[in-house]
């Protein structure tokens, strides 16, 4: 490999690693993105991910929840461990499910909770999301939504509408009626 060639893939493993969190070590792969070991460091928190990790290892921490949104950011993110981990299992702990549902399915049997009580050593795969709670978000029914109405209207000035029509077009039939209809008044 000629020379520049090595100071290249040099300058982009150093330029990839440069924002590794400081807990963890960081590898740039050939594939581009990055490997982000954090494994056994005693995490309480998610350290700030570099956006090119690609492989994520958070086994044996510390870490209880994660909050929603953390893993956003990191498109390339294709392996997560979280193994080995005080799991609080409750509705914080939603984002982290759907993101292993969405993700590395598989991944959910190995995660298992610490608490609350009721889920400890539960996978977090085998929580619904019932039992993991809402965390107070609730789903509107449709009939909250104002546009809602306004749709309704609309179809009710149509209906209407179309009523009339029909209205109009039956008496329409009756040549008498018809006349009383149409005649243009001042005629009779
Ligand atoms: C977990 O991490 C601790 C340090 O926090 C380390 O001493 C221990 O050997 C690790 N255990 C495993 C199974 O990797």
């Amino acid at each position: 490999m000629p020379a520049w060639g090595a100071l290249f893939l040099l300058w982009a493993a150093t330029e990839a690693t440069k924002d590794c969190p400081a807990p963890c070590t960081c590898q740039a792969l050939e594939t581009m993105g990055l490997w982000v070991d954090c494994r056994g460091r005693g995490l309480t928190a998610l350290p700030a991910l570099p956006p090119h990790t690609r492989h994520l290892l958070l086994a044996n921490n510390s870490l209880r929840s994660v909050p929603p949104g953390a893993f956003d950011h990191l498109v390339q993110l294709q392996t997560l461990d979280v193994t080995q981990n005080p799991w609080h299992c409750d509705c914080s702990l939603t984002y982290l499910h759907l993101w292993l549902e969405d993700h590395t399915p598989e991944a959910l049997l190995d995660v298992r909770c610490a608490s609350p009580s009721f889920a400890t050593l539960h996978p977090l795969g085998h929580l619904t999301g019932y039992e993991l709670g809402n965390c107070g978000w609730q789903l509107q029914t449709p009939w909250a939504y104002p546009w809602v109405w306004w749709d309704v209207a609309l179809v009710a000035v149509i209906v209407i509408g179309l009523a009339l029509l029909a209205a109009i077009l039956c008496t329409a039939r009756e040549p008498l009626l018809l006349g009383s209809f149409i005649r243009p008044s001042g005629q009779a």
